[in-house]
């Protein structure tokens, strides 16, 4: 069975930005933010031009594994210590090349991306997330976006582990930002199945700053079904956060602002250079056998296809929320900003040989595969775990969903929405706990949106095509195409799900865990800073008398 790889709608801006970005600057100009790219850079902040930097001559690093500073009590059961972590934010230089001066960037503890949590299900643990960045932020704040004005600090960051299954105060609410000197202890209860989270800044109107100047780190979470799989592990496994920056000569990270006076933010952001575990274009020494990847899209806002420069078939076996059925067989993965995938790719043919991880025309890595390897004793089963489809019937409730964007007249993007409505309107979404819910999107905007619900996992359902000036003129849902099924990478657990333009896209939620204020939103960190993002609120069921 070869899985389809699937019709990929690229809109306009998203094609030129991502087909323009590795690109010249002229090219760059052409698009929506290049030509705001471009004006930056003539005054002054001369940004790195094509094929400047040499391709793999850096080793990829690997994140250190998070050390527990001592115990605390569990916050849920008394009498008994859980691990308690301790992990600042702060400012550092780092070589993000060889032939560039170290590079200011945001981490955490003395690593950006910051380290990665080695963690079980079931097993919980607290972690104090130290505010300990300077006052004065180093990327351009755009003073009128919601909650981002002159009457906050400047500096001010809150984390939220992304897919975790977490209780209200400790998940980063956007709003629960604290200032450097101050710190929040998050509980994360770890109940939820082995895979893949992240952890990243979530400040309200300033989180796509905070993280492109590096506030993000893995979360993973293991279990008993995956020990069982004997899946390759130890130094066979491998963690790759990918995400695109904008580098200048000078090796300082740059971001673009817009041409609009006094109001800096850009609809999206594209780098010239594409960084894995913060470097640009590494090299990883491997044996000649199988591996297996953790990879996460740490990108504000680009979208990745996923391929080996020989076009090679590898298997996809995870994606956000865990483990598929079986896994998937695929030569070029669609990766949204925030989705995960676990693949496993296997060398052993290549003995000797360098093979390159790219997407589309861009080179992201490369793997240098040793002539020998120690036995290869991992194995890649046929099946790997059960996922339940959700019957729709179970569904108690259907949301129906509009992402909207807003063009000035001179066609700018003023902002995005969810539903049209701006994030400080009172909480309109309020399912309730332990019920299952169906939330139809209809995009009405040019760009594919990765839409994110914090909380829950769910599945995807569908996709199909409507004619979207049918649904401006009267909201009537004219099809013009056949129902599309998820995707088989996608027909597991997810926690982000990619919205195309012009498409319904449904989504199948049970709302399991806490009751509380969470949040979703599009996880184009461009946009969900600038109002596409909306609170929810999971509620507990009416008592019945
Ligand atoms: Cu990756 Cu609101 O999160
Ligand atoms: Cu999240
Ligand atoms: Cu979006």
């Amino acid at each position: 069975m070869v899985a389809e790889e699937g019709t990929h709608l690229i809109t306009r801006r998203c094609f030129l930005g991502q087909a323009g970005a590795l690109a010249t600057g002229l090219l760059l100009t052409e698009t929506a933010a290049g030509a705001m790219v471009h004006e930056a850079a003539a005054a002054g902040a001369e940004v790195l031009g094509e094929g400047v930097l040499a391709p793999f001559v850096d080793a990829l690093p690997l994140p250190p594994i998070a050390k527990s500073t001592g115990t605390r009590a569990n916050p849920e059961k008394s009498g008994e210590q859980i691990p308690y972590y301790r992990v600042a934010m702060r400012e550092m230089r780092v070589k993000v090349h060889r032939d560039l001066p170290p590079t200011r960037v945001w981490g955490f503890n003395d690593s950006s991306p910051g380290p990665v949590f080695e963690t079980r299900s079931g097993e919980p643990l607290l972690v104090e997330w130290a505010n300990e960045l300077p006052v004065k932020h180093f990327l351009p704040i755009d003073y009128t976006l919601d909650g981002a004005g002159k009457n906050v600090p400047e500096v001010r960051s809150v984390i939220h582990l992304h897919g975790g299954r977490t209780g209200p105060e400790s998940d980063g609410y956007p709003e629960d930002w604290y200032v450097p000197g101050k710190s929040a202890v998050a509980f994360y209860p770890n109940r939820q199945d082995a895979t893949a989270l992240f952890y990243h800044d979530h400040a309200m109107g300033i989180n796509r700053l905070n993280i492109y100047a590096g506030l993000q780190g893995m979360f993973l979470i293991r279990d008993a079904v995956e020990d069982a799989l004997n899946l390759p592990s130890g130094r066979y496994e491998v963690p790759l956060l990918i995400c695109d920056r904008y580098l200048r000569k000078d090796g300082q990270l740059e971001y673009p602002v817009s041409a609009i006076p006094g109001k800096p933010w850009v609809p999206e952001v594209f780098g010239n250079v594409v960084m894995v575990n913060g470097k640009v274009m590494p090299y990883l020494e491997v044996e000649p056998r199988k591996y297996r990847l953790r990879i996460v899209n740490g990108s504000n806002g680009r979208f990745y296809r996923l391929s080996f420069g020989d076009g090679r078939e590898f298997h996809v076996i995870g994606s956000d929320q865990g483990l598929l059925e079986s896994p998937v067989p695929l030569r070029r993965l669609q990766l949204s900003p925030a989705e995960r995938a676990d693949v496993i790719v296997d060398f052993s043919g290549l003995a000797g040989q360098r093979i390159v991880l790219g997407s589309d025309s861009m080179q992201i890595m490369q793997f240098r595969v040793a002539a020998h390897g120690a036995q290869d004793t991992s194995a890649l089963p046929t099946k790997l775990r059960t996922v339940e489809r959700i019957a729709e019937t179970a569904a108690v409730k259907t949301r129906l969903l509009t992402l909207d964007e807003h063009l000035n007249l001179a066609d700018q993007s003023m902002d995005m929405m969810l539903n049209n409505t701006p994030w400080h309107m009172p909480v309109t979404e309020k399912p309730v706990l332990d019920t299952t819910e169906i939330w139809e999107f209809v995009s009405l905007t040019e760009d594919a949106h990765p839409i994110h619900l914090h909380l829950v996992r769910f599945q995807i359902l569908d996709r199909r095509r409507i004619d979207t000036n049918a649904f401006f003129d009267d909201r009537t849902l004219a099809f013009m195409g056949d129902v599309e099924p998820a995707e088989a990478v996608e027909a597991g657990w997810k926690d982000t799900v990619r919205v195309d333009p012009g498409t319904l896209t449904r989504i199948i939620v049970p709302f399991h865990g806490y009751t509380g204020r969470y949040v979703w939103h599009c996880h184009i960190l461009e946009h969900e800073d600038n109002e596409m993002m909306r609170p929810y609120e999971v509620i507990a069921a009416p008592s019945r008398i």
